[in-house]
C-alpha cells in the first residue's frame, strides 16, 4: 500500500509558487523531501572548438540522479537551460543514458524534465549521436519501465523526439514549447510567419496534435502531477500496479446513475459523470482531456485497484470513434497494457464517423489500431453498455469478441448494426415509398425495428452480454469483477512483434 498523492485542490491560504523554478528545484519538488541522490555532478564536456575549452560547467547542463516519490525509487535528468541553454552534447547525453540504463536495470520510473535548445552546436555529430542513444534507450525501455516527460521550458530539435517516444508528456501552460523546427527556421524554409505559442505550445500540443497528455499551469502543478501519474503506474511491467487503500466502499451502490443518461439516445450527456461515480472516489484522472475529446481516457482506481478508464464521449460529436479518438484511445490501451492496468470501458456509441475526409485521412487503419489495441492487450477488460452500441463501433469497445472479460449492459441498451431509422431506411425503402403515408409507416416499422433490436436481450441471449444489470449496481459489480479476473492469462505463440495498422 502506498502513501498517494491526492487530487490537486486549490489551496487559497498559500501563495501560488514561482510558475518557473531551477532545474534543481524542480528535482526537489519532484522528491521525497531529502530523498534525491545526484549522480555525475563533476561530469564535464571535452570539446575544444568555438571557446567551448574555457566553458566547461560541472554537471554539463544536466542534473541526474534518483530519489524517492511517495516511497518508491525513481529516476530522473532535469535540464538546465541556464547552462550553455540546456543544449545536449556528448556528455550531456551520456548522463541521461546512464540514468535510463540504471532505471531499465533496476526496474524503476524514469522522469525527464526538458528545457533544451536541442543538439548542442559546438559538438557537432558527437550532439545527434547523444540523441540518438537517448532516442534507442527510450525506445528499449518502452513498456519495461515508466517513463514521464515534463516539458518546462522551450524544447526544440532532437529534445521533442525524446518526449514523444515516453509513456506521457506533461507540459507547462505559457512557459513551454515542442517544435521539431523553431519559427525562424519556419520563416525561412516555407516563408510563414508562425509565433511560438502558436507553433509548439501547450496548447497547441494538447489540443490539435496530441503530443502533451497533460497541461499543467506552472512547474509545480506539473511536478505534483507527475507524482500522481506515478501513483498508479508500476515500478516496471513484471510487478502489479499500487494498490492503496480505498475508503470508498467497492460494494457502494451508485443511485440515480441512469438518471444522468437521457433515455432519448440523440440527447447528449457527459459521461466523465458516470465515470467518476463509479470509479473510487476522487481517483479519476484524465489523459489527453484537450484532444479527441468524443472519446475520455483516463487513469482511476476501483476498490484501491489501478484501471484504465476508456468511454465514449455522447457530449462531442455524440461520442463517434473517428481517426483522432481511435488514435487516442488505443494508444491508452497499450499504454495500460504495458503496465498491467485492467480496463474499463463505458461504451454509448453510435458507430464510427462517415464521409470522405475520414476515409482518405486513413481511418479505416486508425480504427483497425484501436481493434488492434483492444485484440492484442492481455489485462483484465471490463465494459459496461450505458446505452448505444452500434455496428463495429460495438465490436471495438471491448467486445467479448475481442477478448472483453466481463461485458455488463443496463437496461436501456441498444446493441444493433445501426439505429433504427437508417435500418429501416435501408430494408424498407420501397414499402415506404408504397405506403399511403410513408412518415407514419417509416415510424412504425422503426418502432418494431426498436422493439426487437434496440435492447440488450439479443446479445444477452447468445452470451455476448453477460448481465443486465441495475445502473446502480455498475460499481459493486466492477468491482467484484475485477477482482475474479485479476488473474487472467493469454496462452499465446512467441512473436517477434504484431503488425500494428499504419
Ligand atoms: C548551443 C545553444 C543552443 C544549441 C541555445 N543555446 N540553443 N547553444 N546549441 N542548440 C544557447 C544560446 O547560444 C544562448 O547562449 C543560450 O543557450 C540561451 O539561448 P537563447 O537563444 O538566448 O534563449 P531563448 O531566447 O530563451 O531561446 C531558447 C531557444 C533558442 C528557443 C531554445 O535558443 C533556440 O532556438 N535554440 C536553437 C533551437 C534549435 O533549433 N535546436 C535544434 C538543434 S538541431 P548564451 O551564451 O548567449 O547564453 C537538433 C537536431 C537533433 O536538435 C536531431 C536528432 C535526431
Amino acid at each position: 500500500m502506498s502513501d498517494l498523492p491526492r487530487p490537486r485542490e486549490p489551496m487559497a491560504s498559500i501563495p501560488p509558487p514561482p510558475a518557473e523554478t531551477s532545474a534543481r528545484t524542480r528535482l526537489e519538488l519532484l522528491f521525497d523531501a531529502g530523498s534525491f541522490e545526484e549522480l555525475d555532478a563533476t561530469v564535464v564536456h571535452r570539446t575544444e572548438a568555438f571557446g567551448m575549452a574555457k566553458k566547461r560547467p560541472p554537471g554539463d547542463g544536466v542534473i541526474t540522479g534518483l530519489g524517492k516519490v511517495c516511497g518508491r525509487t525513481v529516476y530522473a535528468f532535469s535540464q538546465d537551460r541556464t547552462v550553455l541553454g540546456g543544449s545536449l552534447g556528448e556528455a550531456h547525453a551520456h548522463k541521461i543514458c546512464k540514468v535510463l540504463d540504471m532505471a531499465v536495470r533496476n526496474g524503476s520510473p524514469v522522469v525527464g524534465i526538458c528545457d533544451s535548445g536541442g543538439a548542442r552546436i559546438q559538438e557537432g555529430v558527437d550532439s545527434l549521436a547523444g540523441y540518438g542513444d537517448i532516442f534507442f534507450k527510450n525506445v528499449r525501455a518502452s513498456g519495461v519501465v515508466p517513463q514521464l516527460s515534463l516539458i518546462l521550458g522551450p524544447s526544440a530539435g532532437g529534445a521533442v523526439y525524446s518526449p514523444a517516444l515516453t509513456d506521457f508528456v506533461i507540459m507547462s501552460e505559457g512557459q513551454s514549447y515542442m517544435f521539431l523546427t523553431g519559427p525562424k527556421v519556419v520563416k525561412t524554409v516555407t516563408f510563414e510567419d508562425v509565433p511560438t505559442e502558436e507553433l509548439g505550445g501547450a496548447k497547441v500540443h494538447a489540443e490539435k496534435s496530441g503530443v502533451a497528455h497533460f497541461v499543467a499551469a506552472h512547474d509545480a502543478d506539473a511536478i505534483e502531477l507527475a507524482r500522481r501519474i506515478l501513483s498508479y503506474l508500476p515500478d516496471n511491467s513484471q510487478v502489479a500496479p499500487p494498490e492503496s487503500d480505498c475508503d470508498d466502499p467497492p460494494d457502494r451502490m451508485c443511485d440515480g446513475l441512469d438518471a444522468l443518461v437521457p433515455r432519448d439516445s440523440q440527447q447528449p450527456y457527459d459521461v466523465r459523470d458516470i465515470v467518476k461515480r463509479v470509479v473510487d472516489r476522487d481517483s479519476f484522472l484524465e489523459v489527453h482531456e484537450a484532444y479527441a475529446a468524443n472519446v475520455v481516457v483516463g487513469l482511476a482506481r476501483l476498490a484501491g485497484r489501478p484501471v484504465g478508464v476508456i468511454a465514449n464521449q455522447p457530449a462531442v460529436l455524440a461520442g463517434v470513434l473517428d481517426i483522432n479518438s481511435s488514435r487516442k484511445a488505443a494508444r491508452f490501451i497499450r499504454t495500460c497494457n504495458a503496465f498491467r492496468i485492467p480496463l474499463v470501458s463505458f461504451v454509448d456509441v453510435p458507430g464510427f464517423l462517415p464521409g470522405r475526409d475520414q476515409e482518405h485521412g486513413g481511418a479505416i487503419c486508425h480504427g483497425a489500431k484501436l481493434l488492434y489495441a483492444y485484440c492484442e492487450s492481455s489485462v483484465p477488460k471490463l465494459s459496461v453498455i450505458l446505452r448505444k452500441a452500434y455496428g463495429g463501433a460495438y465490436i471495438v469497445m471491448s467486445s467479448k469478441h475481442v477478448g472483453g472479460d466481463a461485458c455488463l449492459a443496463w437496461p436501456n441498451a441498444e446493441i444493433a448494426v445501426m439505429g433504427a431509422a437508417g435500418a429501416v431506411e435501408i430494408l424498407y425503402k420501397r414499402e415506404i415509398a408504397a405506403a399511403a403515408d410513408p412518415r407514419a409507416e417509416a415510424k412504425r416499422l422503426q418502432a418494431e425495428h426498436e422493439s426487437l433490436f434496440l435492447s440488450p436481450r439479443q446479445a444477452a441471449e447468445r452470451g455476448f452480454v453477460d448481465a443486465i444489470i441495475d445502473p446502480a449496481e455498475t460499481r459493486r459489480k466492477l468491482c467484484r469483477m475485477l477482482i475474479a479476473v485479476q488473474h487472467r492469462r493469454d496462452l499465446s505463440w512467441p512473436k517477434r512483434n504484431g503488425n500494428i495498422p499504419l
